[in-house]
């Protein structure tokens, strides 16, 4: 007879990936920024399920964005969840300010901060989701610690700063490998791509691992405007995977 009490339910199997939804995110890096309001609405019009604003200090990484103030003044313009990717030296001091601008979603990259925990658990008592970033170099192990506190991670395909790079294809085996470990903790943990995310990429990237696609320059520059391209990526992405086609918005 079983003495201990209740069988406890074991993890789900890592073996078995629970399906998930795509999700297409659009990058509004590449935006005109004369039109920010504009290209928000037609972003969600396009069908895209996130907005991703890239916030660079021109000191963590080699270029200067935009950062909460442009973030507040894009708010009312669409109702999509907003995601602020903090490519600074000291991503602590802006967490609650991206959180009051309206995103619901913060990502901290691991190399930023000299605390992860610390920075990660800011976001989540401003409210938000947390999201963990690696730069191309970053080993997967510098996630293993923290992988209790977040709803994301974010594997770079490019290394950080400017939209329109070349996709390292290099980067796919740690797509899996983060994949595998976001998997074991059974946790619900999506792994979002950024950096290079096309036509010809996705398929790729969607077979390594990943849910989640941070798209600019292949929405911005697609000639068949941005609704053809949020279609063109997520059938792509379905189609090289066991993922669902998630629902725009
Ligand atoms: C890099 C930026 C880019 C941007 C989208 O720091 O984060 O990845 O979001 O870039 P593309 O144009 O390659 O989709």
């Amino acid at each position: 007879m079983n003495t201990d009490g209740p069988a406890v339910n074991p993890l789900p199997r890592p073996d078995v990936v629970p399906t998930r939804d795509v999700v297409i995110v659009g990058s509004v890096l590449p935006a005109d920024y004369a039109r920010f309001g504009e290209e928000l609405a037609e972003l969600e019009a396009a069908g895209v399920d996130r907005i991703q604003w890239d916030v660079m200090d021109g000191h963590f990484v080699p270029n200067l964005s935009f950062g909460p103030a442009i973030i507040a003044a894009g708010r009312p313009h669409t109702s999509l969840p907003f995601e602020a990717q903090l490519m600074v030296s000291n991503p602590d001091d802006l967490v609650g300010q991206c959180v009051d601008a309206g995103c619901g979603l913060v990502t901290v990259h691991v190399e930023s901060t000299g605390d992860l925990r610390r920075s990660l658990l800011l976001v989540r008592e401003a409210g938000a989701r947390a999201g963990v970033a690696l730069n191309p170099a970053t080993p997967v192990d510098a996630i293993a610690n923290v992988l209790d506190l977040v709803d994301l991670v974010l594997v770079m395909t490019v290394n950080p700063g400017f939209g329109g790079q070349r996709y390292l294809a290099s980067t796919e085996p740690k797509i899996r490998a983060v994949r595998d470990m976001v998997d074991a903790t059974g946790r619900d943990i999506d792994v979002e791509l950024d950096g290079g995310i096309g036509a010809g990429t996705i398929a790729g990237a969607s077979a390594a691992g990943a849910n989640v696609f941070v798209a600019g320059t292949a929405i911005f520059a697609h000639p068949g405007g941005y609704k053809a391209a949020v279609a063109d990526l997520r059938a792509r992405a379905v189609a090289a995977s066991n993922l669902r086609p998630g629902l725009p918005g």
